[in-house]
């Protein structure tokens, strides 16, 4: 009898956890770029979730403007909750505000940092 409610206890709280999960809108964790970038270094930063049901999907924004990957220059990495976003060999054309936007059946959340290049190489005085 005691296993009986017990299991009906399980079912009863999985499908509860199922219910709250499945309607979880995405809420990104703040994140920011390293401060001192120079040119022609290589930058990454990860956008995660604090919270957030799969399926989700993720896009960038440049400046409010959708980011496509560029060969050798800009690439995402998406796995489970996250996306990074990286940028090979900076130069003044990446200085921008950078959006994550990520997106669910449930809603959207997005987050925007800005991205600052030192201009000049170091050692030049
Ligand atoms: C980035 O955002 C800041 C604050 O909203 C704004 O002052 C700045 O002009 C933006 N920079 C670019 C390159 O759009």
């Amino acid at each position: 009898m005691a296993a009986k409610l017990g299991v009906v206890l399980l079912i009863y709280t999985q499908s509860l956890l199922c219910l709250v999960s499945s309607s979880d809108p995405p809420k990104i964790q703040p994140f920011s770029f390293p401060v001192n970038l120079q040119v022609g270094s290589p930058i990454r930063v990860t956008c995660g979730l604090e919270k957030g049901s799969p399926p989700l999907t993720f896009t960038w924004k440049k400046n409010g403007i959708q980011l496509k990957p560029i060969p050798n220059k800009v690439r995402f990495l998406e796995d489970e909750g996250f996306v990074m976003l990286e940028i090979k060999r900076l130069d003044a054309s990446d200085v921008a505000n950078y959006t994550c936007v990520a997106r669910n059946s449930a809603g959207e959340d997005w987050f925007t940092s800005h991205l600052l290049v030192k201009e000049g190489a170091s050692g030049m005085l």
